[in-house]
């Protein structure tokens, strides 16, 4: 009787040491850095609380980080005299503790931030005068503060219109100051925080159009020795869109200024368009997942043969089960863009990014 219980105690034992390591969070598989060293730093926007959630997963794959929120204006400087900090040093402390990247995000944006910024004690527009005084005090402050902790900033978001018959978005910003502000965005950080490297970044720079605008942009601050030296691609994609050869194309053309390329905000939505009438709720389907994973394979067979070009490729989130994709442009239509799933293990499309080798 004692011997049949110690035979089995010992069968249990040995089945938990060869499975019971099978799966736990994917703590045998390859981590996605070391794969990608001899490459790109890999990155993940994160906030507060995904760096909690996502800990191992964060500790294993990544060595860059972006806060997803915590440096936009409407939270790191939410009034007038009022700079919170506190969100966004969680997330900086975290990576460098670890010993990961950190990419500022983001100093000039028409997005998440308050209106006081563009208007006087009447609520009327400021002049181009006081606008330029309010932006050089954020990005001293702000880009003085990180200095010797973020290694790159997203200077400039989003400032070209996607309107072909104009150049810059009609938005406060450019009503009021023109494209001085981002000439003058760019001098001042690289004032504040002269190591750090300062890019452009948008989206859809796939496209034609849009891409050669962000070409004549950076080509004109080049020209006049504003100190830019990158681009992000944005890099939110659809099943359907963009082509790897589009991708291609876009950082060639960019690398052509002599400026580093980086995608800073990945992922891949498995819904054909934005507004796809359909809601996988419970489970994505299986062809769209392969699917998805056939386009992360091509987009990464992109990035490496481009390595020179590239200086790091982020994803906007870590795992299935946090996307700001849930939310947008569909409130509530659950989607699946990253390469973990909702329970943190890989995907299909992990593993055609890893196994290349
Ligand atoms: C844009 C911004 C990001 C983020 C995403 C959506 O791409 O650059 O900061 O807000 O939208 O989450």
């Amino acid at each position: 009787m004692r011997w049949t219980k110690l035979l089995l105690g010992f069968i249990l034992v040995l089945v938990l040491i060869l499975f019971g390591k099978e799966d736990t969070m994917g703590k045998d598989i390859p981590a996605l850095r070391e794969v990608y060293k001899d490459y790109f730093p890999i990155g993940a926007a994160v906030s507060p609380e995904t760096i909690v959630l996502f800990d191992e997963l964060l500790k294993k794959h990544f060595n860059s980080l972006t806060p997803e929120n915590q440096m936009k204006w409407e939270i790191i400087h939410p009034f007038p005299s009022v700079y919170r900090f506190d969100p966004a040093d969680k997330i900086v402390e975290f990576a460098l503790k670890n010993h990961m990247r950190v990419r500022g995000h983001t100093l000039v944006w028409h997005q998440q931030i308050p209106s006081w910024v563009f208007k006087d004690d009447k609520g009327n527009f400021v002049s181009k005068k006081v606008l330029l005084e309010r932006l050089r005090e954020h990005i001293m402050k702000v880009v003085g503060y990180y200095k010797g902790k973020v290694a790159v900033w997203d200077v400039v978001n989003e400032a070209i219109s996607d309107n072909p018959k104009e150049f810059l978005r009609d938005a406060p910003w450019y009503k009021i100051g023109g494209e001085e502000i981002i000439e003058k965005a760019f001098i001042w950080a690289h004032e504040a925080n002269p190591n750090a490297l300062l890019f452009y970044n948008d989206y859809n720079l796939e496209e034609p159009v849009k891409r050669d605008k962000a070409y004549q942009l950076i080509k004109r601050l080049k020209e006049k020795g504003i100190p830019i030296h990158g681009v992000g691609i944005q890099g939110h994609w659809l099943l359907g869109w963009p082509t790897p050869e589009m991708l291609e194309e876009s950082i060639k053309k960019f690398a052509s200024l002599g400026i580093k390329v980086e995608i800073t905000e990945l992922d891949v939505s498995i819904y054909k368009d934005r507004y796809e009438n359909a809601n996988f709720a419970d489970n994505p389907p299986e062809d769209r997942l392969e699917k998805q994973a056939e386009i992360y394979k091509r987009i990464f067979e992109v990035l490496r043969r481009n390595k020179n070009y590239i200086s790091g490729v982020t994803f906007w989130g870590v795992a299935d089960n946090v996307t700001w994709l849930d939310f947008w442009p569909v409130r509530g239509r659950k989607d699946y863009p990253l390469i973990f799933d909702i329970n943190q293990n890989p995907k299909k499309a992990f593993w055609e990014i890893v196994n290349f080798k």
